[in-house]
């Protein structure tokens, strides 16, 4: 098999990339390693930046966005049994975000390439990535129990953190910049609308929680747990109580409660691949940095990627010169590394040190009053949440 641009991973960034190059007229195929089934099932994120939206909406990817999409205005913060609202539109001279379920997207996504090109292959592995410093690199995957080759004139690595892509960098090229946190994300989806009209990320007694949704009908929520928690010891009441506990305020506001659809444990780790090309293998999305959920900005940042990528390659399809897509690393890195920075400090203003002491908890503190007390400092946390403008 051969073509332009051979994708490894259908996740969010693989299916965006494969719609931007099929409608600039650059072939491509996407080899994804999951059945169709599993990859649209898969909880992840849900909260989208106005670029997120813009570039769903450009490649004609949001019909079901825009009718079933939430706006979101604002969120409220929530510590020391307050509510402090942070308004987006007033902050960001118009900025909003919207709720839209990640899964929702892919489905939309994987939808459109069906039925419209370009190939999109399910349960297809890939092996390895072989001479991606040569002028056909290829892709060596395993397809319908044979292995297969797919020879390219570039190749974009979207297959999350623990795909094969980031292997094919040469040791003396690559760095790896890592962090791990010590504490997880329990997850919760549950029938029961949402207690709230914006997003809630609380600072409560016992850790950190989020408050979000997917529907008028069905809320996510998240709980700050200890590393190595195992779901089984979190039966629903228990989850509902400690949510509670942490949301409380003094005033009127009460959790409703409702079944619990689905229980996931995730860690938190923020990681940096740099450069993220190497001669003609490109990395985009996960499989390039993650970041700590706290903020929402993986699946936002892994389409702010190919949304430049797709940029590069456009260029390089208009004109033949391959300016752009030389300086991808450099045109991605510096957005990657402010979400980086985003997330780690949102994920360290809110969640409880498992060994914090009491000095830690009053910086915590005292970084919420600024916030909360000066328009500056809210307006910095708005213009993050809401998305840093692309650098092409
Ligand atoms: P992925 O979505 O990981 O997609 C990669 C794809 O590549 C997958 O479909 C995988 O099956 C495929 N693949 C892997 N290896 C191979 C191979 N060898 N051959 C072929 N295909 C392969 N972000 C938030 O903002 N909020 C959240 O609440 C949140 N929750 C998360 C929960 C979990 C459990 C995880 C893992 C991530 C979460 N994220 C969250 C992050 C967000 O979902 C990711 O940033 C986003 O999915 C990145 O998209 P991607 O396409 O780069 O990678
Ligand atoms: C969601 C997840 C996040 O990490 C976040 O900061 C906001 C929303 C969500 O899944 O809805």
């Amino acid at each position: 098999m051969r073509t332009t641009v051979g994708i490894i991973g259908g996740g969010p960034a693989g299916l965006l990339l494969a719609r931007l190059l099929h409608r600039t007229g650059i072939d491509c195929v996407v080899l994804e390693s999951r059945a169709r089934a599993y990859v649209e099932q898969r909880q992840r994120a849900g909260m989208l930046e106005q670029g997120t939206v813009d570039a769903l909406r450009e490649c004609g990817a949001a019909d079901r966005l825009d009718a079933e999409g939430l706006i979101h205005h604002g969120i409220e913060l929530r510590f020391e049994r307050e509510r402090h609202r942070i308004d987006f539109p007033v902050l960001t001279g118009g900025r909003t975000v919207t709720i839209y379920a990640q899964t929702e997207i892919v489905k939309d996504l994987i939808a459109l390439q069906l039925a419209e090109g370009p190939p999109l292959l399910f349960e297809a592995e890939a092996l390895a990535v072989e001479k991606p410093e040569s002028q056909a690199p290829v892709v060596r995957f395993v397809h319908e129990g044979r292995e297969q080759m797919l020879s390219c004139d570039y190749v974009v690595g979207c297959d999350g953190s623990h795909g094969i892509a980031q292997g094919a960098f040469p040791a003396e090229v690559s760095c790896v910049y890592a962090h791990d946190y010590p504490y997880s994300w329990l997850g919760i989806l549950a029938d029961v609308p949402p207690s709230c009209e914006e997003l809630i990320y609380a600072r409560g007694p016992g850790g950190f929680a989020l408050h979000s949704m997917r529907s008028p009908s069905v809320s996510r929520l998240y709980l700050q747990v200890p590393n190595g928690t195992d779901v089984k010891d979190w039966p629903d009441d228990r989850i509902w109580d400690e949510l509670s506990a942490r949301f409380a305020i003094d005033g009127d506001w009460r959790l409703e409660r409702g079944p619990i659809t689905s229980k996931s444990v995730t860690p938190m780790r923020s990681c940096v691949h740099e450069p993220m090309c190497h001669g003609r293998l490109f990395l985009a999305g996960d499989a390039a940095h993650i970041v700590p959920p706290t903020g929402a900005k993986g699946l936002n940042l892994a389409v702010s990627d190919v949304r430049v990528l797709a940029r590069c390659f456009a260029e390089f399809h208009r004109t033949g010169s391959t300016q752009l897509l030389d300086h991808y690393s450099e045109l991605c890195l510096e957005r990657v590394w402010q979400a980086t920075r985003f997330s780690y400090d949102m994920t360290r203003m809110l969640h409880t040190q498992p060994n914090g002491d009491v000095f830690d908890r009053r910086m915590q503190l005292a970084r919420l009053r600024r916030i909360t007390a000066s328009r500056h400092a809210a307006a910095e946390l708005a213009a993050n949440y809401t998305g840093l403008p692309l650098a092409l």
